[in-house]
């Protein structure tokens, strides 16, 4: 059985004293969490997070790190400083990242490595845009991104990784992925990973869905074979929402 984890993705958004609330918020039930709960803040609230949720089980990611190791790049927080702050997951390649800040392959592979490098789990997105998906094109897109910043990996690093299959048209639209569309996919990515590195690998790496979770779609999503829980990005900025997620895996 592969672990369920439900990861919420602030994004840049909420002021110190809005995230410390909305923590203090979702912790306050984390004892009925059955699955691993990951809270992705920017980076300024990390410590005082990881403050507030120290005694439970619920984790911290950061949304992003330089690829670089480290040195005069102005601005950028590295893998080594994230693990040096015990967080433990990173977000690489969020479609974010790719659109807005031209993140290639090339760059996330270096991202994938020093993340690893430096002992975190990166929690690697993928996904294709609405014009790919109109083109049915979705599969080789995602293939691609597979294979140009993760398939270099070795079996020991790739067993650590997390795949977020993230359809850039679902993201923010209120229009979520079927779950169909959404097992399919997921699918096909294990079956990329099975070609790659076995069939015994590919059973144990965790592939969630991101784009438009909500509590009343989230259910069906995370009942799909494939899919191992969700990457959530604006209903995790409401406690209420984001905690009927956690307890519909
Ligand atoms: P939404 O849940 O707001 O669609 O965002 C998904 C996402 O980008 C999570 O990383």
């Amino acid at each position: 059985m592969r672990q369920k984890i439900i990861a919420g993705n602030w994004k840049m958004n909420l002021t110190l004293e809005e995230a410390i609330r909305l923590a203090a918020d979702i912790k306050s039930e984390a004892s009925s969490y059955r699955h691993q709960v990951i809270l992705c803040p920017a980076f300024p609230y990390l410590l005082a997070l990881q403050n507030e949720l120290k005694g439970t089980n619920i984790k911290l990611a950061g949304q992003n790190c330089a690829d670089r190791e480290n040195g005069a790049f102005t601005g950028e927080v590295s893998a080594s400083m994230l693990a040096s702050m015990s967080v433990p997951y990173v977000l690489i390649g969020h479609s974010e990242r790719r659109i807005y800040y031209h993140e290639s392959h090339e760059v996330l592979k270096e991202k994938m490595d020093l993340s690893l490098r430096y002992g975190l789990l990166p929690i690697f997105c993928c996904g294709e845009t609405k014009d790919i998906r109109i083109d049915e094109k979705q599969d080789a897109f995602v293939e691609k991104q597979l294979e140009e910043s993760l398939f270099h990996l070795s079996e020991d690093d790739i067993t650590k990784v997390i795949i977020a299959y993230e359809p850039v048209w679902a993201i923010g639209t209120g229009l979520n992925a079927s779950p169909q569309q959404a097992q399919d996919m997921h699918h096909f990515i294990r079956q990329k990973i099975s070609a790659r590195y076995g069939v015994g690998i590919a059973e144990k790496i965790i592939i969630l869905y991101g784009g438009s979770v909500k509590p009343d779609n989230a259910r069906e999503l995370f009942s799909q074979q494939d899919v191992d829980g969700g990457l959530v990005g604006g209903a995790s900025l409401k406690a209420d929402d984001f905690k009927k997620i956690i307890q519909a895996v």
